[in-house]
Order: structure tokens, then C-alpha cells, then sequence
């Protein structure tokens, strides 16, 4: 294919190619052309473009986030602490750009919000699947989560697979134990599919590692290097934890703004609901473990 005659009279040389068979290769790739026409407001309020499409977008980061976070329990499987760890850091930036795209609905009035709520009828995040799953590999489990996804078979046939499958904090679990830490068995044998609680004797394996922790340049030489590794691996997850419950809380708080203590669209009590869910912490004992070091 000749590009020679294109873009006369602005240097046809360096000019970009304008002339392809059929979609361009940016097309093939990024399906923009799908992706900017699943935009369908439900009502003719100016201001529900933007929540549709900060929904779309958030919806996008959980399915990066997905990704990076099966890559890095895979990577644990394998042993693989630097591939897991660098698939968590990508996590972290990922999760830094989801909790930004807040800022176009954080200080949506009720008035506003109103303009379009209706519209919504039952919709609600609840119902996000790729939400759940985020969750699910968090450790926060739960079987009734699939049942809003009865109807959606693809859906469903994902979520429940990740319902048995281990969390990614499972087999961060099951890597310490590996490396001779004494996770207890009832931890490492637990019903997968059941929501990961808080276990003392875990509270003490992280309190070891961070007690064990040395600044640089005042290691004893002949230190192991696994503890360092174990650490940036800790460190890394208490980032994630962090960031996830930032999420919680700025959406708390979009909400408060947005509707004060009405019920939600999903059916809950609304803020008061969210209030619950927003107190827990992410892989717990990584923050209660630090008040014994
Ligand atoms: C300012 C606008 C928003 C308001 C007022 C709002 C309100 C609510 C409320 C009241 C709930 C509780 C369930 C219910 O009864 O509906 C909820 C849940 C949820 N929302 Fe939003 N939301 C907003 C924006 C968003 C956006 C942009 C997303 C992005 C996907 C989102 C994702 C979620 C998720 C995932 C849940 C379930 C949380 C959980 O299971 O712990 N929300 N939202």
C-alpha cells in the first residue's frame, strides 16, 4: 500500500497514513467504535451522561484490577514473588486512577442527582459483577453475591468460578505457610467459598515479618533476603487495602452528598449500608498486626 501522495503540502513524508481497506488498525485494536456508542441515558438530563460514563469507566479499572490481581495470585501459586508483586504495583496506579475518576460525581447535589435517579429504576453498582469479583479475590466472599446474576449465564459462570477458586489473600496465605511460617491449617483448609475472617495466629506471622524488618544499610550481613521479599510483598498488599478502602469511602461520601440517608436504587438502607461495608478493613490482619511490632 502507497502513502507517497497523501497529506500534500504538509511534508507527505512525515504525514500519518489516511488510507486503509476497511476500519482503521487504531479501530481493530481499541473497538472505539463500540465503546463510544454503549453510552444510553436513560432519561434527558444533561448531567446523566457523565454518571453513566464515570460508571462505564470505574467499570473498566475493576476489570484491569481483575486482571492484575489473578496475574499476581497465579504468580504466588508458581512462587513467583517479583511477578506478583509487580502485577500488585500496576494495581496500585490502577486503583489511584479508578478512586480519581470520583471527581466528576463528588459533589453531585441531591437536586441534581434527582434530575436522572428515577431513570434508574432498581439499577444500582450492587449489581456489579466485576465489582464482586474484586471482592471475591480480596477474600470477601459471599454466595448470595451470584444471586442478582441468575439471569446473566456468563456472568454467573464467572463469579461462581471465582466464588471456589482461592482469594488472592489465600494464597498469599498459603506462600508464608510454603516458606515455613506457621499459618495454622484451619486458615490454609477453610471454606474457600466463605468469607475470609480474621485469624490471631495470622496477626502474628505479619507482626514477626514487620518486626524482623531492618532499615537499608543495617542488615547484619548474612541476613536472608526472603523476610525483604516477604515485606515488599506485605507492603505492597497494605497499599492495595488502602487504596480499596479509599474507594469505599469517597463512594460513602459521593453518596451522603448525593442523597443523604434516602434507601438506595439497589433496595438497601443507602448510606447506613454503606457505612457497614466501608468500616471493614482489607486483608485485616496486615493493619491489626502492626500494633504488636
Ligand atoms: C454519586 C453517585 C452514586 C450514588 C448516590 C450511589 C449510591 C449507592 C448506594 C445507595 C448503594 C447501596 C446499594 C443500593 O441500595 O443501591 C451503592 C452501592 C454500590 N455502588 Fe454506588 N452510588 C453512586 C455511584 C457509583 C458509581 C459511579 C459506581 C461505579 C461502579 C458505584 C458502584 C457501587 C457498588 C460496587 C456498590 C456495591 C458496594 C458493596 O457491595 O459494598 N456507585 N451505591
Amino acid at each position: 500500500m502507497s502513502h507517497e501522495t497523501q497529506g500534500a503540502g504538509q511534508g507527505a513524508e512525515s504525514a500519518p497514513h489516511l488510507d486503509f481497506q476497511g476500519t482503521t488498525p487504531y479501530e481493530d485494536y481499541v473497538r472505539a467504535d463500540v465503546l463510544t456508542h454503549l453510552q444510553h441515558p436513560l432519561s434527558d438530563d444533561p448531567g446523566e451522561m457523565v454518571f453513566l460514563v464515570t460508571t462505564q469507566v470505574m467499570e473498566l479499572w475493576f476489570t484491569v484490577i481483575v486482571h492484575e490481581w489473578e496475574t499476581a495470585a497465579r504468580a504466588l501459586r508458581e512462587d513467583d514473588i517479583p511477578v506478583a508483586v509487580a502485577a500488585l504495583k500496576r494495581s496500585v496506579a490502577e486503583l489511584e486512577a479508578l478512586n480519581a475518576s470520583w471527581r466528576p460525581l463528588a459533589r453531585l447535589t441531591p437536586a441534581e442527582f434527582n434530575s436522572y435517579r428515577s431513570a434508574l429504576g432498581d439499577g444500582s453498582g450492587f449489581q456489579s459483577a466485576m465489582y464482586r469479583r474484586m471482592e471475591f479475590l480480596l477474600g470477601e466472599k459471599s454466595a448470595s453475591m451470584l444471586v442478582p446474576h441468575r439471569g446473566a449465564p456468563r456472568v454467573h459462570a464467572e463469579l461462581e468460578k471465582a466464588l471456589h477458586e482461592p482469594s488472592l489473600y489465600d494464597e498469599v496465605l498459603r506462600l508464608l505457610a510454603r516458606r515455613g511460617l506457621p499459618v495454622p491449617a484451619a486458615v490454609l483448609d477453610r471454606d474457600l467459598a466463605a468469607r475470609y475472617e480474621p485469624s490471631p495466629e495470622v496477626e502474628r506471622v505479619w507482626s514477626s515479618l514487620y518486626a524482623e524488618q531492618r532499615l537499608p544499610g543495617t542488615s547484619p550481613s548474612g541476613d536472608s533476603a526472603a523476610p525483604a521479599e516477604l515485606l515488599l510483598l506485605g507492603e505492597t498488599l497494605t497499599d492495595v487495602g488502602e487504596l480499596v478502602w479509599r474507594w469505599r469511602n469517597d463512594h460513602l461520601v459521593a453518596t451522603r452528598r448525593a442523597m443523604g440517608a434516602k434507601t438506595g436504587t439497589g433496595g438497601s438502607a443507602g448510606v447506613a449500608w454503606l457505612e457497614k461495608r466501608a468500616a471493614k478493613s482489607v486483608f485485616p490482619e496486615l493493619w491489626t498486626a502492626r500494633s504488636h511490632v
